[in-house]
């Protein structure tokens, strides 16, 4: 099977980072044109250095009405989005009762309210075309709620029911809508939360690490290139009829059915 995506315009959000960059590549190396987005132009120059092929659209999830502007940025840049990867940053780590009202609000906002706009104002365009792919990145958390990981998982888990509402909404216009489940994939994040739970448990990183490894059938992190893959997929013209579900790339870590 060979991707062609030739003529298809795409928004990865949080491409600066681990996962959102390996979906920009895997998109433009399908033939994709790719704009891309995270807080910091710096670092989405650092991301994407001598490409100047990728629209650069800096912008924070968490600023009031940012969905409906980086929509419109998006648009201009690109003529029209075809594909859209919807990824933000993760949020810090906690207890479901050590969350304050401010950060629950917050991360609400950068992780649920901007891509709910953003998604808004794209998918009328993909209706008009009869043709669209919303990809939202999400976590294995939205199926086994990962400890000291509330905010993620229970605003991950809105973003589920959400995609799975639209997803019929849009089906019969050529819009499909799904979702990306990471396990544990090899990025800064991962490394960040690794590190963050050997100081709260007095273990090292390599200790916390081979426990990780433990609970995983492949026995290693997955690479952000395998996670891209199956996004990859999912924005391409063969997944026309894959709606409305969920993909994990997790080396079998989830192990219900
Ligand atoms: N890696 C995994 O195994 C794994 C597992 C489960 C869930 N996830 C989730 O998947 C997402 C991507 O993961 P990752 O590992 O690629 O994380 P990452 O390396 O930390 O990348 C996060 C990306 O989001 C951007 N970002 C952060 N806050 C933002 C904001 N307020 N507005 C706009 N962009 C923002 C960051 O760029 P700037 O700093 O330039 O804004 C960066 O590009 C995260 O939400 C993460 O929690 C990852």
């Amino acid at each position: 099977m060979r991707i062609d995506l030739s003529n298809k315009r795409a928004l990865v959000l949080g491409a600066s980072g681990g996962l959102g960059g390996a979906i920009a590549r895997g998109l433009a190396e399908a033939g994709a044109t790719v704009a891309v987005s995270s807080r910091s132009a710096d670092r989405l120059a650092a991301a994407f250095p001598d490409d100047r092929a990728f629209p650069k659209l800096a912008a924070d999830l968490a600023a009031p009405g940012v969905g409906r502007s980086l929509a419109t940025r998006a648009l201009d840049a690109l003529g029209g989005v075809d594909i859209l990867v919807n990824n933000s940053g993760g949020p810090p780590p906690t207890t479901a009762l050590g969350a304050t009202d401010d950060q629950w609000r917050a991360q609400f906002d950068a992780m649920v309210m901007s891509l709910v706009d953003l998604t808004g104002a794209l998918v009328p365009g993909m209706r008009e075309r009869r043709w669209g792919r919303i990809v939202t990145v999400a976590s294995s958390g939205v199926v086994a709620p990962i400890p000291n990981l509330a905010l993620s998982n229970a605003l991950r888990a809105a973003l589920l029911g959400w995609s799975k509402t639209l997803a019929a909404e849009v089906a019969a216009d050529g819009v499909t809508v799904n979702m990306v489940l990471p396990g544990r994939i090899a990025t800064s994040r991962v490394e960040a939360l690794d590190r963050a739970n050997a100081e709260r448990s007095g273990r090292s990183v390599g200790e916390v690490e081979k426990a990780a490894l433990a609970t995983i059938p492949a026995a290693r992190y997955g690479t952000p290139e395998e996670f891209a893959a199956a996004a990859v997929f999912l924005a391409s013209p063969q997944a026309s009829y894959v709606t409305g579900t969920t993909i994990r790339v997790d080396g079998g870590a989830l192990r219900n059915v």
